[in-house]
This record gives C-alpha cells, sequence and structure tokens, in this order.
C-alpha cells in the first residue's frame, strides 16, 4: 500500500476503533513524511468477499541505527476479524524475522483486550506504559485562562516572552535552533530500546504538518534564543485535539516555560471552541506528569508497549 491508499485506510481505521479517529491528511503525511529510512511493509487483509477487514503493518530503523535489531509492527483489525490476531500477528513476526529482525515491539491501548490477549498468548512483555490523559476545557475554562495570564506574567518578569512561531521563523536561524531545541530534549524523554529520535528533516515535517499551523505553535524566548516550545495538534478533517509535544532547553528549566507555553495553548484552544484535549507521557516522565496532575488532566486508558524476541 502507498500514501495514496492513507484516505480510505483512515476511514476504515477510524470505524474499527470509533474512540480514535484518524484523519487523512495526517495520516498521509505522516507516511509521506517520517521513517522514510526504514524498511517498512503494509498490508491491507481481505476477506472472501474482498472487503478490506484489517490493515498491519511492520518496520525496521536500518539495521546500522537498530544494533538490538527490533522491529515495530502494528494491526488495526474490524471486530469480526479480532479472533484471528494471533495468526495475523505471527505473519508480521515472520516478515520482521525475515528481515533479520531478533524481535518485535507493538503498542496496545489499555482495554484494547483483544490485541492484549494475543499478545500475550504470543509471550509479549510489557516494557513501558503511556498515560494518557483528557483535559475539559469548557468546565475549567475559567480557572485555566487565569492560569495561562499568571504563567504569562512569571516568565515575563524572567525576561522571557511567549510567541507563536510564525512571528520567530524570520529571525536568524530559526528552524536550526527548533532542531537544537528537539534534539536536545528528545533525549531526555524515557525511551526504550528500538525507539528512534527525529531526523532533522522529521522534526520539520512535524511542525509543517497539516495539523500543525505555525501561530498555533507557542515558544518562550529570551530575546533570539529558543527556550521552549509547546504545540496542539488539530486534525483538519476528525479527530481529536492533542499536544504534539511540550519542551525547554535544559539551561531554562525549572522556571515555569514550559508551563507557560502549555498554557498558552490551552488559552488559544479555549478561544477557538475546541471542548477538550489529550495529551500523552510516558509514566516515567516525572516533570511532565507533574505539570498534567496540576493543570487537571483526567486520565484515560494507557498505551503499552510490549516486545518479544523473535
Ligand atoms: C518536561 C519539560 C518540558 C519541563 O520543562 P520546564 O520548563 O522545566 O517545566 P516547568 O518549570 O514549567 O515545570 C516543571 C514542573 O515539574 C516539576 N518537576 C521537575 N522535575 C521533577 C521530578 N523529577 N519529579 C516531579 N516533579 C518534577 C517542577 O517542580 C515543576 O512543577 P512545579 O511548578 O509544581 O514546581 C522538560 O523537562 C523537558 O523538555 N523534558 C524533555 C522533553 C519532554 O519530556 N517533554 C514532554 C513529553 S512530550
Amino acid at each position: 500500500m502507498s500514501v495514496d491508499d492513507a484516505g480510505w485506510i483512515s476511514e476504515l481505521m477510524t470505524r474499527w476503533r470509533p474512540h480514535d479517529p484518524v484523519d487523512p491528511v495526517v495520516l498521509r503525511h505522516r507516511w509521506a513524511n517520517f521513517r522514510l529510512d526504514h524498511v517498512q511493509g503494509r498490508w491491507a487483509l481481505r476477506d472472501a468477499a474482498g472487503n478490506v477487514v484489517g490493515f498491519g503493518a511492520a518496520n525496521h530503523a536500518p539495521w546500522e541505527r537498530e544494533p538490538g535489531r527490533i522491529g515495530d509492527l502494528d494491526l488495526n483489525l474490524a471486530p469480526e476479524v479480532r479472533p484471528q490476531a494471533d495468526g495475523i500477528i505471527a505473519a508480521l513476526e515472520e516478515w520482521l524475522r525475515r528481515e533479520g529482525a531478533r524481535a518485535a515491539a507493538a503498542d496496545a491501548e489499555g482495554d484494547e483486550h483483544w490485541l492484549l490477549a494475543a499478545l500475550a498468548a504470543r509471550r509479549y512483555e510489557q516494557v513501558s506504559a503511556e498515560r494518557f490523559w483528557k483535559l475539559d476545557l469548557l468546565k475549567r475554562r475559567g480557572t485555566l485562562l487565569e492560569l495561562a495570564r499568571e504563567s504569562e506574567a512569571k516568565v515575563t518578569s524572567q525576561g522571557l516572552a511567549l510567541l507563536t512561531f510564525d512571528r520567530f521563523l524570520n529571525r536568524p536561524q530559526a528552524w536550526d535552533k527548533v532542531i537544537a531545541l528537539y534534539q536536545e530534549t528528545e533525549a531526555d524523554i524515557p525511551q526504550n530500546p528500538g525507539d528512534h529520535m527525529l531526523t532533522p528533516p522529521e522534526i520539520v515535517a512535524e511542525l509543517q504538518a497539516p495539523d500543525v499551523r505555525p501561530d498555533r505553535v507557542w515558544l518562550v524566548v529570551a530575546g533570539d534564543d529558543l527556550a521552549g516550545l509547546s504545540f496542539l495538534s488539530f486534525p483538519p478533517v476528525r479527530g481529536q485535539v492533542w499536544t504534539g509535544y511540550t519542551a525547554t532547553a535544559r539551561r531554562y528549566r525549572g522556571r515555569g516555560a514550559a508551563w507557560a507555553a502549555k498554557m498558552a495553548t490551552l488559552a488559544q484552544a479555549i478561544e477557538l471552541g475546541v471542548s477538550e484535549v489529550r495529551t500523552g507521557n510516558d509514566e516515567r516522565n516525572a516533570p511532565i506528569l507533574r505539570i498534567n496532575e496540576r493543570l487537571g488532566y483526567e486520565l484515560l486508558p494507557g498505551w503499552l508497549r510490549f516486545r518479544r524476541p523473535l
């Protein structure tokens, strides 16, 4: 399957997991711009009548960048074929094995019981967990707008300033600074073996994606120096509004920069009429969990990562 299939695939994925709608334009952008150096396989699963009832994918980084030889697999199945998940996972593992992988990694949502059972039956073990949260912007509107004003005043009093990315892009080496911020901060996110940091072209693609607008990416700056960033993803066709990334350069940490940038995104979302936003964080990432708890985010079923040797 190619990027041109992203539209209809996103519709089926949304039908099979309606609580997590997939945006066709965003999916196409991801397929066209991310993991381009990975070896990728994508397959549609058809029933006897020729209807697509599942979608399976597997990929791995070039082995010189992934010495542990861990490959990823992913499957989305219509409810009627979920009982066959074991055989489908086995086929994806076989593809990875033929590619030279020594281990397979897979994700499942905490309440996707059919997939959790299939992974357990195939002897996958959980290696990490990501917490998912939602924040009700209608219920918390007054408090959040007040916190946004307070947090901006706090960073301003330290000689920092909040501004949107469109107003930073014409400054000297703007993209180099953003790439440097990503590279420094991504290294501080708790990682699992087999995870890969974004490459510079992927960082640019992330911030030029169809769900990310420069006038909705919030930066904290000190003059021309970039201290931090936070942005929400607004899927253009369908889907939830999610935090894309929040980061503060090491030299500016502990001064409320991430809090202020994140508050600015939430205040803007409130003004745009968004009723709810979501975020996801590795459960080992103490500072960002602290920020989300303070903001009043409510926990949703999380996202679990599994691995097994092949
Ligand atoms: C997470 C991150 C953005 C926080 O940036 P920051 O500007 O230092 O954050 P702030 O100063 O606004 O607030 C951090 C809060 O976490 C708390 N904190 C920091 N380290 C902590 C720890 N180890 N345990 C618990 N709380 C911690 C701080 O006390 C502060 O809370 P408080 O204001 O109630 O005291 C920054 O650490 C970072 O860039 N990390 C790497 C990228 C990342 O993990 N991004 C989020 C995941 S997508």
